[in-house]
């Protein structure tokens, strides 16, 4: 009998240097004992493999499944897999096609529970801010410290996601299987931790992740015994967001008629459900990460130079919310700085807010045009293109968490009530869910209006409304 050790939890480089040895020798996998670190060897001294034995050329998928199922905590995984590759050397190639093959099978059931895990992972480990002295580089001691009890040892096999994901801050993972730390620059991959004291404690990262989760959850889609597969109760303790779901779950049924009745209302336009979903995926922890994520993505119709992104304080009282960049903001990379934007900063002064005391967006961040000639004409956004982006929008209003979020013009009005504002008739004072708000026109209603009397009085009566906001903002603060 030949004993191998290897490192606790998922030692995958032990075991592809065993591996290479028990193949050299064409040792029988019966005749094998695999124990982790922790297991003291039964079997005293075995003599060594040869340290030098060639790598085992093994095809793609195979390698792709030894990388997952060395994750998982079954004892017996080591022993499967070499049963695999001495399969796989001994001329069945194809043999993960055959799922019949009861190895094959437990191997898939294997592979499909890690794979589970790393998902739960990635989807439900929530960061909190804690002050850290040691870190006091630029951030003020900042640093975000998550706990995650994952059934496998995917500890390590997370990281990538997680230094992607998060690659701007200083944060640390603990599991009771290992953990990580990432610093900007270089991650560490350190012991077993316990639980720290005081996570629990509500600060303004899990606050934001409440806010996103009641914004993104969809009350049509409510079925309890789902819900508590997909997010098993174990989990809800690390989960900020798990405070709001009994209160959302008892609200479903009156917010489903209320969806209902607004999609009556909402004009019907493709469905850019798979691109939404896709960008739902991304988990960003500032405002910073969300726009590195608006920058980098493609525009939805193509042509726009660049994505523009919301300008003004993150703390802004007042957010104004735009339809999209014009050709100016699309070359300038600025939100409000061709002409309508500078109708807008005449109206903002004189209603006695501050341009840059607010925070300007748009409800969707590319520029959309027709070309004719040299000239590019602006063309509204679809109410699909606006549902595609405003994820975007909520999260990053989520993040400024204004006072009042200010709609200028029919597009940022339905990106934030969710149906067809008719904005002359409905202007003024509309709540948007999460968000106080206030529907006015936008100032390129009033670029197109003839010059003479009824255009001077549509300027006035933008800029009442613009003072009329900031009163609501000031009575609010
Ligand atoms: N119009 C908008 O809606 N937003 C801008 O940024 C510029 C013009």
């Amino acid at each position: 009998m030949r004993h191998v050790e290897l490192k606790d939890g998922a030692d995958l480089d032990g075991f592809r240097r065993a591996l290479r040895g028990l193949v050299a020798l064409d040792v029988e996998p019966d005749a094998v004992v695999w124990s982790g670190g922790a297991t003291p060897s039964l079997f005293g001294d075995t003599a060594p493999l040869p340290a030098d034995a060639p790598p085992v050329p093994l095809p793609r998928p195979v390698g792709a499944l030894i990388e997952s199922v060395v994750c998982h905590r079954d004892p017996e995984r080591y022993a499967l897999l070499h049963r695999l590759v001495r399969r796989v050397v001994r001329g069945e190639r194809d043999i993960l096609d055959h799922h019949a093959d009861p190895l094959i099978h437990r191997l898939a059931l294997l592979d499909k529970a890690v794979r589970r895990d790393l998902h739960k992972m990635h989807a439900f480990l929530r960061f909190r801010e804690v002050r850290d002295p040691a870190n006091s580089e630029d951030r003020g001691g900042e640093r975000y410290v998550a706990w995650f009890e994952p059934d496998h040892f995917i500890v390590e096999a997370t990281a990538p996601f997680f230094v992607e994901r998060f690659e701007s801050l200083v944060w640390t993972i603990l599991t009771p299987v290992g953990s990580l730390h990432w610093d900007r620059r270089s991650l560490t991959v350190g012991p077993a931790a316990l639980r720290p004291e005081g996570l629990d404690r509500d600060d303004r990262f899990a606050e934001g992740w409440q806010r996103y989760y009641e914004s993104t959850f969809n009350p049509a889609r409510v079925n309890p015994t789902a819900m508590r597969a997909e997010m098993p109760r174990k989990y809800w303790a690390n989960l900020p967001e798990a405070a709001a779901i009994p209160a959302m779950i008892r609200s479903a049924p009156a917010r489903v008629q209320a969806m209902i009745e607004a999609e009556a209302a909402a004009p019907r336009r493709r469905n850019p459900d798979k691109a939404v979903a896709a960008m739902a995926r991304q988990e960003p922890a500032t405002l910073a990460e969300l726009n590195r994520i608006i920058r980098a993505a493609d525009p939805l119709v193509p042509g726009a130079t660049q994505a523009v992104l919301g300008e003004g304080p993150e703390e802004a009282a007042i957010a104004i919310v735009g339809e999209q960049p014009g050709d100016q903001e699309d070359m300038e990379g600025r939100p409000f700085v061709g002409p309508a934007g500078q109708l807008l900063d005449r109206a903002l002064e004189e209603a006695g807010i501050e341009r840059s005391a607010a925070y300007l967006t748009n409800a969707v961040k590319h520029f959309k045009f027709v070309a004719r000639g040299k000239r590019r004409l602006h063309q509204s956004p679809t109410a699909g293109e606006v549902k595609h982006y405003r994820w975007w929008l909520m999260k990053e209003l989520a993040f400024v968490r204004p006072r009042l979020v200010v709609t200028l013009g029919a597009t940022a009005a339905l990106a934030l009530s969710g149906r067809s504002v008719s904005v002359l008739r409905e202007r003024g004072p509309m709540g948007f869910g999460d968000w106080e708000g206030f529907v006015t026109v936008h100032p390129s209603y009033l670029l197109r209006l003839p010059a003479g009397e009824e255009a001077e009085q549509a300027y006035r009566d933008f800029v009442a409304d613009l003072r009329r906001a900031r009163e609501v903002v000031e009575g609010a603060g």
